[in-house]
């Protein structure tokens, strides 16, 4: 609407582990058909994180890149979303304060609802920048995807952190109104506090999800949303990449469409890139699909995307953007191109120990061996306390807004 204000996503950035286990073996120790990963979920490799790294060195890794561009004026909110939380009572975002240097007038506050608290740190954020144009907001959402080894979660695991500033006139995406939302009480994945990875009614999950596309649709339909044919791509919660294929072909029939597959390969082309090889990172899994189709398609100028985010439990929301035109050189494709391509591969027994890795909880000293090769590392856990340090690569990217 002409005068209103624009508000959306100025700034995105992601980051990811040092390691990759591949599919191909995960597929050999498991004794699966490698083309049940590859074809059958859509995943050739997961981020595992090293020793060293967890969700606040991830979302360290994605933000400084943002804060050395952009400065620190004007942020006065930090909102974190996380389900692999390190702390049940300090929000991970208050260790990323420290580790960045920003100043001590802001506040932080850790958001949870499964996969979909991005999104609910996203719309507030939103929010908070309509109520003070002046003000922008850092957004961070950073999870580790852990299910029992040898179940069938087990291949959809990931880790990445994606970190957005969300501000008035923005560069990349105006994040439009309305927004279509959905909740219904369902035990489909769910994490108890005594336990380290995750539980999941497989199938039923897949059922939950596409009940929530529904609920969602129809609720952005009813608030006066676009209708379907207006969106250029779709950008889907992604807990493996064929959720994405499953959730518009549901979509398309819900609308009365009929669905072929080559229209429903151009709507999600380039969305699946990053999460195919990240594996499932929760409530960053849906920006990553953004953050693969900005970096990837021809030029998107004033085209509209659609997106679904999808949090077990379950809470959902359909919303729109636009993508602003000349986004492409505030872009940062080379280097994440480059976090993913440069993980290291490891082996089944690394990836293994990894998985296995708990902290005693003795109150002892434990420090951890160096591994990352990221800006900032988890050094130990001394008497209860998690200490952050810069690690191996500190040195400041002051890149300008240039296409990186
Ligand atoms: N070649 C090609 N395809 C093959 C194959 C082969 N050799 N073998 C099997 N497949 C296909 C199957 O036909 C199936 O495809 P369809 O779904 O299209 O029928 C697909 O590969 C998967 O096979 P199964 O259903 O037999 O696999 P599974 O039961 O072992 O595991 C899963 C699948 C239940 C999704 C499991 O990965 C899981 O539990 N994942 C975690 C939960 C999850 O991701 N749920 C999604 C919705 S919940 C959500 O979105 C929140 C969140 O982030 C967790």
């Amino acid at each position: 609407m002409p005068g209103e204000l624009a508000v959306g996503i100025h700034d995105l950035s992601i980051a990811t582990t040092r390691y990759a286990l591949t599919h191909e073996t995960l597929a050999a120790q498991n004794g699966v058909d490698v083309a049940k990963y590859h074809d059958g979920i859509g995943q050739r490799s997961m981020s595992v994180p090293a020793i060293d790294e967890d969700i606040v060195t991830m979302a360290a890794g994605a933000a400084a890149p943002i804060i050395a561009r952009h400065g620190t004026h004007g942020i006065r909110t930090v909102l974190f979303a996380t389900e692999s939380s390190v702390d049940q009572a300090k929000a991970g975002g208050v260790h990323v304060h420290a580790l960045l240097g920003l100043p001590s007038a802001v506040r932080i506050v850790e958001l949870k609802q499964a996969c979909y608290a991005g999104t609910a740190a996203l719309q507030f954020a939103i929010g908070l920048v309509h109520r003070d144009p002046a003000q922008r907001v850092l957004v961070i959402a950073s999870d580790v995807s852990k299910y029992d080894l040898g179940s069938p979660g087990e291949a959809t695991q990931g880790a990445a952190a994606v970190a957005m500033l969300v501000s008035a006139d923005p560069a990349l995406v105006r994040v439009e109104n309305p927004s279509g939302v959905f909740t219904s009480d369902v035990m489909d994945f769910w994490r108890p506090n005594y336990r380290s990875t995750a539980l999941v009614k497989g199938r039923d999950s897949i059922s939950a999800y596409l009940r929530a596309v529904e609920g969602a649709w129809t609720d952005y339909t009813r608030q006066g949303g676009r209708k379907i044919n207006d969106f250029h791509a779709f950008c889907y919660h992604q807990p493996f990449t064929k959720m994405a294929f499953k959730a518009h072909r549901h979509l398309l029939e819900f609308c009365g469409y009929e669905a072929d597959d080559e229209g429903i390969g151009r709507a999600l082309r380039h969305t699946t890139e990053y999460n195919a090889a990240i594996g499932n990172s929760y409530t960053v899994s849906m920006y990553l699909g953004l953050a693969a189709l900005l970096d990837n398609a021809d030029d998107l100028s004033d085209q509209a995307i659609g997106f679904f985010s999808y949090g077990s439990g379950s809470v959902a929301e359909f919303f729109g953007g636009t993508v602003v035109p000349a986004y492409r050189v505030h872009l940062r494709s080379a280097r994440h191109r480059d976090a993913i391509s440069r993980r290291v591969p490891v082996d089944y027994a690394k990836y293994r120990q990894m998985h296995e890795h708990e902290f005693p909880t003795d109150g002892g000293d434990h420090p951890l061996p160096r591994e990352t090769a990221g800006p900032y590392r988890l050094a130990g856990l001394f008497g209860h306390e998690r200490v952050y340090e810069t690690g191996a690569d500190s040195r400041p990217d002051r890149s300008p807004a240039t296409a990186e």
